[in-house]
């Protein structure tokens, strides 16, 4: 399965068009797009090299939830590959002013716009959006709601594979709001489809997902049991924005049950990385001793967003010799 609702994510030869989950995809892909973005990975100060890539072509960033790092990133990937881009602020466009979504996006294909990175708060709205764009336009998702953020779940792959090379021995906890989690679901469909061998989820009752979700992961109520040996330590931010005042936890009693501190950390493999997608509430989640630790690789995991972009958007633009 390599759709999503009606939306065929992949050409008739197999190559990428949209990208709007990594559910389904296959494994050989993935692991391209990491080849790729390992690439274009450069060391912190190091220049990137002119490459024109993506001379000639548009791509409109239009984000209706706030981001930093996915905002920038898929700007910065963009441009490095020598696109144009522009960054349409919602608040200020017509959309504001009641135009739907399609419209906008009409609009924003007659204008020659050749890929469209969307982060929307609305289950549904990018599978419509992929479903009426011209041929020539792909569509991809910087993050749809509790569903999806496939960018990210490729750069926390592509994270633990520069730390752990391989992903088939490893034993990776996903810890915190899983059920309101886009990078919970993406992180998952990555390391399934790359093959880990134990994957597990550890979280309170209340964020926890259905029992038809996540499956082959095994659930941990505590992080005495779900830490234990673990390589990779994956912590999730609480999703305040997609639960009601009265069901969010205290962030201390949160914190003194869930929190990753260093004596936390211990029950883990001594070489475990501690990753975390950001924004982060330290002293909710994470503590800041272990969030900027040795073994944190939440940097990392920023630094691998802006090479995964770069895959991403040279893996769904067609070679110039076609586009010519
Ligand atoms: N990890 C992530 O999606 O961060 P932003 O919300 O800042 O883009």
């Amino acid at each position: 399965m390599n759709d999503i609702g009606a939306v065929e994510q992949l050409r008739p030869d197999g190559r990428l068009r949209h990208l709007l989950t990594l559910e389904g995809l296959p494994r050989r892909l993935l692991e391209e797009l990491l080849e790729r973005a390992q690439s274009f990975v450069r060391a912190p100060g190091e220049r990137f090299p002119a490459n024109d890539l993506l001379a000639g072509i548009t791509v409109v960033n239009l984000f209706t939830e706030p981001s930093t790092r996915t905002r920038v990133s898929f700007e910065l990937a963009a441009k490095r590959l020598g696109a144009q881009v522009v960054n349409l602020e919602v608040q200020l466009s017509s959309r504001a002013k009641g135009e739907s979504m399609l419209d906008t996006v009409y609009t924003l294909q007659a204008l020659h716009t050749d890929v469209l990175v969307i982060r929307e708060a609305e289950v549904g709205v990018l599978g419509l959006v992929a479903s009426n764009v011209a041929p020539q336009v792909s569509v991809l998702s910087a993050g749809e709601a509790h569903i999806a953020h496939p960018t990210q779940g490729l750069l926390d792959a592509l994270t633990v594979r520069q730390r752990k090379k391989h992903f088939e021995p490893l034993s990776i906890a996903i810890v915190g709001d899983i059920r309101h989690s886009r990078v919970a679901r993406s992180a998952y469909h990555a390391f399934r489809a790359l093959g880990v061998s134990d994957l597990r989820i550890v979280a309170p009752p209340a964020f926890m997902p259905e029992a038809d979700e996540f499956t082959g992961a095994t659930r941990f109520g505590t992080l005495k049991t779900g830490l234990k040996d673990a390589d990779v330590v994956m912590m999730l931010r609480i999703q305040k924005e997609r639960m009601t005042q009265a069901s969010l936890p205290d962030g201390d009693r949160y914190f003194a049950k869930f929190g990753l501190t260093p004596e936390r950390l211990a029950l883990a493999k001594p070489d475990a990385i501690v990753m975390h997608p950001q924004p982060m509430n330290r002293g909710i989640e994470i503590a800041s001793d272990v969030a900027d630790g040795a073994q944190s690789a939440i940097r990392d995991q920023v630094r691998n967003g802006v090479a995964v972009r770069m895959a991403v958007l040279a893996a769904v633009v067609r070679p110039a010799s076609e586009r010519a």
